[in-house]
C-alpha cells in the first residue's frame, strides 16, 4: 500500500466576521501520497491560501480530520504545531521570504541551527543541496545580489535542508519572469524525480501543468481536475 503523506477528510474552515462566520473551505477531501507532485489550481478568493495554511499547520480547521505523515493534526495541541511544522513542511513562498541581511549560506542553514544542528553539519548539508540547485557559486551573496530565479532557488534549498515530508509551495513562480518560472518548475520536476513530495498552489493552469496531478478549488470546494474539460 502506498504511504499517504496528507489525508484531509471532510474539512471545513471559515472566518468570523463580527457575528457571522463566512464559510471558506467546504467539505474538503484531499489525499497526497508519498512521492506525488500535485498542483492545487484555483482562482483568486477560492480558498487556496486558507487551505495552504491548514496543510502547513499554520491554522486550525473548524471540523473534519487532517492526518499529516500519520499524525492526527486535528488532535494536536497548538503548542506542538510549530515543531510539527518545522519537521514536516518545507515552505516556498511567492516572495521568497529570505532574510536580507544574511547571505545565501546563512539563509539556508538558519532553520537547521535553530533546530539544534551543529554548525559544521549544517554547512555540509547546505553544500550538498546548493550543488543540486545550481547556486553553489552564490553562497556568500546577499539576496539583493541575486536574480529572482536564484532567490527562489535559495528558498527551495532552505526548504529542502530540513528534509521535510512535503514541499509546500504557494505561487512559487508568481514573482518570476516566464523563463525563470519555467526553470523553477523544471527544478520541482527534478526534485520530485528524486523522491520529494510536492504540493504547489497556483491560479495559473500553465504552471499547474508542471505537476503530475491537478486538483481544482472553486468557492472552497475541491475536485479532481479533468483535463478534457479545457478542450471543450
Ligand atoms: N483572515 C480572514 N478573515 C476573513 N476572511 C478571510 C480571511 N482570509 C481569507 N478570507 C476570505 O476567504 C476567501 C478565500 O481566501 P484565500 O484563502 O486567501 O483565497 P485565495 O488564496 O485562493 O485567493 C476570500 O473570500 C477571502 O476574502
Ligand atoms: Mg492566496
Amino acid at each position: 500500500m502506498e504511504e499517504k503523506i496528507i489525508e484531509i477528510k471532510n474539512v471545513n474552515k471559515g472566518y468570523r466576521l463580527g457575528d457571522d462566520v463566512v464559510s471558506v473551505l467546504k467539505e474538503i477531501n484531499f489525499t497526497v501520497k508519498k512521492g506525488e507532485f500535485v498542483a492545487i489550481l484555483g482562482p483568486s478568493g477560492s480558498g487556496k491560501t486558507t487551505l495552504m495554511n491548514i496543510i502547513g499547520c499554520m491554522d486550525v480547521l473548524d471540523s473534519g480530520e487532517y492526518y499529516l505523515n500519520g499524525r492526527a493534526i486535528h488532535d494536536t495541541k497548538e503548542s506542538e504545531m510549530t515543531q510539527v511544522r518545522n519537521q514536516e513542511i518545507g515552505f516556498i513562498f511567492q516572495n521568497y521570504q529570505l532574510i536580507p541581511t544574511y547571505n545565501v549560506m546563512q539563509n539556508i542553514i538558519m532553520p537547521l541551527l535553530i533546530r539544534g544542528m551543529g554548525h559544521r553539519e549544517a554547512k555540509k548539508q547546505c553544500t550538498e543541496i546548493v550543488k543540486l540547485l545550481g547556486i553553489a557559486h552564490r553562497l556568500d551573496h546577499r539576496p539583493n545580489e541575486l536574480s529572482g530565479g536564484q532567490k527562489q532557488r535559495v528558498s527551495i534549498a532552505r526548504a529542502l535542508a530540513s528534509e521535510p515530508a512535503i514541499l509546500l509551495a504557494d505561487e512559487p513562480t508568481g514573482a518570476l519572469d516566464s523563463a525563470s518560472g519555467q526553470e523553477v518548475l523544471k527544478l520541482f520536476g527534478n526534485l520530485n524525480q528524486l523522491g520529494n513530495t510536492i504540493v504547489m498552489i497556483t491560479h495559473d493552469l500553465k504552471v499547474a501543468r508542471a505537476a503530475k496531478r491537478i486538483v481544482r478549488i472553486v468557492d472552497g470546494r475541491l475536485s479532481e481536475y479533468e483535463a478534457t474539460r479545457e478542450l471543450l
